[in-house]
């Protein structure tokens, strides 16, 4: 006779909270991922959550200050718990505020169980196992920067096939070395470093072996990535991607964020040859002045970003162009700022996002005497915003009556309604069956809206279902 089996610890509830860029959201689910060997299963409330974990952004005021606010509303949800007999809440922050304000987060914020930065994740979790063993009362913290070693630590992806997978992130590089004069993110993500090209190609195909088809390699630099290549030598981006599309089941490659520096002939052959690699480039520029790119640190000129569009356009006309802006850098003036809707005027965006600045704890331009007034920089702001909503709903009224390749990715609000991606990265929608999800349709387009398409399925008949 067999001993009976001792009951099966009752799962252990996870809650992430994601703030910030991509490379966050990608962050986020590999934590999840790393701590379901210890039981963890992700739940979608904090209310039912052991473990709430807030995955943070510092790139501007007031991302930090959403940590904050969250953290309040955190501890009174675990105050209600504990209160009504319903278990206890463990808090962890992680992410970039995390990493630049360290131990004076926890000093001035009681009640955060655990402290972990970016490149530590892999620490998550034996510092999980510890608190939950109540070793320890004193918060936990790891803010160190040791290279890649979280992306050697975490366990492979889960090739588990899931539905509603088409497209998923996959951070290649981390960190950077550029400085510009507004940026926190050297001193939160660290030095820059890039992932060998094996280990992204075997993180590729267990994310296709998952049903995902659309991969966008992430990176705070992506195309200052070179890494060693499958045969020893150092690749670059562009022949990364080029060995990434000969994958079996990959079906859409894109990369973000790229520097203007970084742009080399190879990524623009890529562009040009690599049918997989979608038109779509998100290239932020920050400022058409060159007296302001200067005093940024950026590195380049206005002139050489045109000359970039001009370049890429011609061995791939339809791309789409996207880019970043700040306005009201220190020593703006409104000459500087016109030179920046010249250059948004010039080029045409598909699409763009724009930012007041924010001057940031210990960056040099935090320091500088000729700030911009607020209001101002919000003034400012109107107007290039109004500019590029424009320029984006010019590009969607482009699609109405044209047919495009769309990846259908998720349900939408509607019953019968599926979600998807056109290559250039609008949001198509579409009456669908779900047999479509994670699959390419056909759809034609039949109204554009500022955020997304509207369209109908346009196949022939042999293509309706699946075989
Ligand atoms: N690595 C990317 C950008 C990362 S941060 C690049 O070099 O372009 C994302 C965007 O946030 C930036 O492009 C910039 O437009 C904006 N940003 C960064 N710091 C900022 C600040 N201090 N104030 C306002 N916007 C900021
Ligand atoms: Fe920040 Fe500049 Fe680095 Fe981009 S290139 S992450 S804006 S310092
Ligand atoms: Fe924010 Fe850190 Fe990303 S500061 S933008 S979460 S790299």
């Amino acid at each position: 006779m067999s001993a009976p089996r001792p009951n099966p610890a009752p799962p252990k509830r996870l809650h992430i909270r994601t703030y910030g860029c991509q490379m966050n959201a990608y962050d986020s689910e590999r934590m999840a991922e790393s701590l379901a060997p210890l039981g963890f299963v992700s739940v979608p409330r904090p209310e039912d959550a052991d473990l709430v974990l807030v995955n943070t952004c510092h790139i501007r005021e007031k991302a930090t200050e959403k940590l904050y606010s969250e953290l309040g509303r955190l501890r009174q949800i675990r105050a209600a718990k504990r209160q009504n007999g319903d278990g206890d809440m463990r808090i962890g922050v992680a992410g970039c505020v995390a990493q630049a304000e360290g131990e004076e987060l926890l000093a001035r914020t009681p009640g955060v169980d655990l402290l972990v930065g970016p490149q530590e994740y892999h620490r998550l979790p034996a510092m999980m196992r510890r608190l939950l063993q109540g070793e320890t009362r004193e918060p936990l913290t790891a803010l160190n920067f040791p290279t890649q070693e979280k992306f050697r630590a975490w366990p492979p992806r889960p090739t588990r096939p899931q539905e509603t997978r088409a497209s998923a992130f996959l951070s290649i590089q981390e960190g950077c070395d550029k400085f510009c004069a507004f940026c926190v993110v050297p001193y939160t993500r660290g030095k820059e470093f890039s992932r060998p090209a094996a280990h992204i190609e075997a993180e590729a195909r267990r994310l296709i072996a998952s049903g995902v088809k659309d991969i966008t390699l992430l990176g705070q630099n992506v195309n200052a990535w070179h890494g060693e290549g499958v045969d020893g030598k150092t690749w670059r981006l562009g022949r990364l991607l080029n060995h990434l599309a000969g994958l079996d089941g990959v079906e859409r490659l894109r990369y973000a964020t790229s520097h203007p520096r970084d742009m080399d002939a190879e990524l623009m052959d890529a562009h040009r040859d690599n049918d997989k690699l979608m038109p779509y480039l998100h290239l932020p520029i920050q400022s058409g002045s060159d007296t302001i790119l200067k005093a940024m640190n950026r590195g380049h000129t206005a002139a050489d970003y045109l000359r970039l569009v001009e370049r890429v356009r011609a061995v791939r006309p339809d791309i789409a162009m996207s880019s970043d802006f700040i306005v009201g850098f220190p020593g703006e003036s409104e000459t500087d700022f016109q030179a920046t809707l010249d250059l948004i005027g010039a080029v045409g965006f598909a699409r763009a996002y724009s930012f007041a600045y924010s001057p940031r704890p210990g960056t040099p331009a935090a320091d500088a005497k000729s700030q911009v007034p607020e209001e101002e920089k919000r003034r400012r702001l109107a107007r290039l915003q109004e500019l590029l909503r424009e320029q984006q709903l010019a590009f969607n009224h482009a699609q109405e009556g044209k047919r495009v390749q769309v990846l259908f990715e998720r349900r939408g609000r509607f019953p019968g309604q599926l979600v998807g991606r056109s290559p250039w990265n609008q949001a198509v929608h579409a009456d669908a069956d779900d047999s479509w999800l994670g699959r390419a349709a056909t759809v034609a387009v039949r109204k554009a809206h500022e955020n997304s398409l509207e369209g109908v399925l346009d196949n022939p008949p042999s293509e309706a279902r699946p075989t």
